[in-house]
């Protein structure tokens, strides 16, 4: 059976664990491919909002295997803050977590690590969520990370001093103010590491391949957004992973060939945390009536997202970079109100106008031209069916279906796993 991805379009925070909840009746495995505890997944269900962070949005469906691929950079302590979550809610994870044997590991210090660079680097800080995310994919690609199979052998505890003693002499390096107690730290973390190894480790590429081979359905759950990609994203105020389509071949060892469906995800108006260009930003009361709707606060770090009207030059390139055959509409009901939608769909760049997303999205160089479209007032929250939708959503939707020349399957009217409508 080939593996559909399931991946964000925009700067993340789309709604992403919201829908793999949902699909994950339609699947045997899910698996992640990329990022680690800088992602937030919402999910919420009977009443109750959970956040995973590494843990795939599978977990919560009883007959769902889910795997924490070799993409994936696993920071234990927060892994073993999701475990107790899901314990207390009595969740049997034991028999249906997997996780990768070549997924990296985030070390204290790197967390360390990535708190010494953006206070280095000031005012053009990247706004990272400081989970060390950067600094332990440094340490892959400059091939000195430690992994999740290194575990398992009698001296990796030496290499991870090595590797530890030498963060602290660039934390040094850095020469800014960090406190920290990395005894402390080690001590939380070393505990964590013990959690950590009483779980499955798999070599995943193959148990991919194998639950391919007899038939088992994978959806693969993308973290971040397409515009955060290390590649494609708004360089360099990106995350460290390969977070397109791609990334899933390389971050779960599936084949270009075997790749099914691809369900790109975006909210219907456009948010960013963190710093970065965001050509379609409002700083008005509209943004600031999306924001307080849609409470737009992330779900890792609180921190509140700046919002902005729908950007369809930076979504036909997600679509584009992707391949996404699907897509998926969230927040629309946060919509709800406005009289006047805007929706960009090209940019004035260097005195042309172009509706393709150029080198340089800085503000300097590019203002958005905007297409307008009437509003909505209906409450969308308490719909069932497309059926009920008001004409002008139907209109946005067609509107928007045109443009990127993909059907848009799921309308997501709410937080809710039952706030979910499809679309034929
Ligand atoms: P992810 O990182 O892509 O999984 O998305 P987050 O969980 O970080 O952010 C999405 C937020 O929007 C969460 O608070 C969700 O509960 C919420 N959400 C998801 N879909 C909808 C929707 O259709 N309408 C509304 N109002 N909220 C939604
Ligand atoms: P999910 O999976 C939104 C952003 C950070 C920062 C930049 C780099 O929940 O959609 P990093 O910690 O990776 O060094 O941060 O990327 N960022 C996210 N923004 N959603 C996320 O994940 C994000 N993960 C990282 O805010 O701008
Ligand atoms: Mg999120």
């Amino acid at each position: 059976m080939a593996v559909d991805l399931l991946l964000g379009l925009q700067w993340g925070d789309e709604g992403k664990g919201k829908i793999v909840d949902v699909l994950t009746k339609n699947y045997n495995i899910i698996a992640r491919f990329q990022g680690g505890p800088n992602a937030g997944h919402t999910l919420v269900f009977n009443g109750k909002k959970h956040v995973l962070h590494t843990i795939p949005s599978g977990i919560f469906h009883d007959d769902a295997t889910n795997l924490v691929g070799n993409g994936v950079v696993i920071d234990p302590v927060i892994f073993k803050g999701e475990l107790d979550k899901l314990e207390e809610q009595d969740i049997d994870y034991r028999k249906s977590l997997l996780i990768s044997r070549k997924a990296h590991i985030i070390l204290p210090t790197h967390r360390l690590l990535d708190a010494a660079s953006e206070a280095a680097k000031g005012k053009a800080k990247i706004g990272s969520t400081l989970k060390g995310i950067g600094p332990t994919y440094m340490d892959k690609t400059g091939r000195n990370g430690i992994r999740v199979g290194d575990l398992e052998l009698s001296d990796w505890k030496e290499r991870y001093r090595t590797l530890a003693d030498k963060h602290e002499s660039m934390i040094a390096f850095y020469n800014v103010e960090i406190e920290y107690d990395l005894a402390n730290l080690e001590e939380e973390f070393f505990k964590a590491i013990d959690v950590l190894k009483s779980l499955t480790f798999i070599d995943s590429e193959e148990y991919v391949y194998q639950a391919q081979k007899s038939g088992k359905t994978i959806l693969a759950e993308g973290a971040q957004g397409s515009l955060l990609d290390i590649d494609f994203g708004t360089y360099p105020f990106v995350t460290s992973s390969n977070t397109t389509a791609a990334g899933a071949c390389t971050g779960l060892g599936v084949a270009p060939n075997k790749i099914g469906e691809v369900f790109g995800i975006f909210k219907a108006y456009t948010t960013r945390v963190g710093s970065g260009p965001f050509p379609t930003e409002l700083f008005d009361e509209d943004g600031e009536t999306m924001g307080r709707v849609g409470h737009e606060f992330g779900a890792t770090t609180g921190r509140r997202r700046r919002c902005g009207w729908l950007d369809l030059v930076a979504l036909k390139y997600a679509c584009q970079v992707n391949g996404v055959t699907q897509l998926n509409m969230m927040k629309g009901d946060v919509l709800s109100g406005f009289k006047t939608l805007k929706v960009c769909t090209a940019y004035k760049y260097k005195g042309e106008v172009i509706e393709h997303l150029p080198y340089n999205i800085e503000p300097e160089n590019v203002e958005p031209v905007y297409t307008e479209m009437k509003g909505w007032e209906a409450d969308l929250t308490t719909m069932t069916d497309a059926s009920q939708f008001p004409k002008e959503l139907n209109d946005y939707i067609n509107f928007l279906e045109k443009e990127l020349e993909i059907p848009i399957t799921i309308v997501s009217v709410g937080p809710d796993r039952k706030q979910t409508i499809f679309r034929n």
